[in-house]
């Protein structure tokens, strides 16, 4: 049986909106998902890197989820890939104890799709955790990303009912990528 594990990346789960529905969506689509919000697992920003890895050699698939923070993921789950992803461990002579996993994005943002076309668009930013797959052997399973989420969509319901919509499709999307 193929073991999806999330690893979640939001400084504040608690005030999210598109997050939250994703997650809530996903664990039904995948029942056996494992969600591990690393902002709350590891407040002082120090991490368990042998729990993480062994945490790791048990799933078959990995899905990072995080608001787009400065065209970038928020920072602890740089810091998470950075302190995990090790040498003699991600990679290394003979040593690439994540290959042949899949990875998977999971982005949300607050920009609008215009603001994404051309020279930056979404592919551009996934395109670093691609590299990171690839270099440690990993299959890239691909990405959900949803744009345009306001900051003050809490405020408007109609806005926030068409885009939970849209966030279901997003998560609909994810369990797909890690189904195939
Ligand atoms: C510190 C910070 C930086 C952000 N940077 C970006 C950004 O670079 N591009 C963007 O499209 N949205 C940006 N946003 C908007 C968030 O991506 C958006 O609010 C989030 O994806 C919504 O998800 P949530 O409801 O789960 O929090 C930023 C938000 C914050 C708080």
């Amino acid at each position: 049986m193929s073991k999806t594990l999330l690893i979640l990346a939001h400084p504040h789960i608690k005030d999210s909106f598109a997050n939250k529905i994703i997650v809530e969506k996903l664990k039904t689509l995948i029942p056996d998902l494992e969600i591990d919000n690393i902002y709350e697992k590891y407040p002082d920003g120090k991490i368990d890197v042998k729990a993480e890895q062994e945490k790791l050699d048990k799933a078959n698939t990995i899905i990072l989820a995080y608001p787009m923070y400065w065209f970038n993921s928020p920072y602890l789950l740089l810091k998470w890939i950075e302190d995990v992803f090790t040498h003699g461990y991600a990679y290394g002579t003979n040593t690439y104890k994540l290959e042949g996993k899949k990875l998977i994005v999971s982005m949300t943002m607050g920009g609008a799709k215009d603001e994404y076309k051309g020279k930056f668009d979404v592919e551009r930013l996934v395109g670093p955790l691609e590299c990171t797959a690839l270099f440690v052997k990993m299959k890239f399973g691909g990405y959900a990303c949803t744009l345009d989420i306001p900051f003050t969509i809490k405020d408007t319901p109609d806005v926030a009912k068409a885009k939970t919509a849209e966030l279901e499709k997003h998560a609909e999307k994810l369990a797909e990528l890690a189904k195939n």
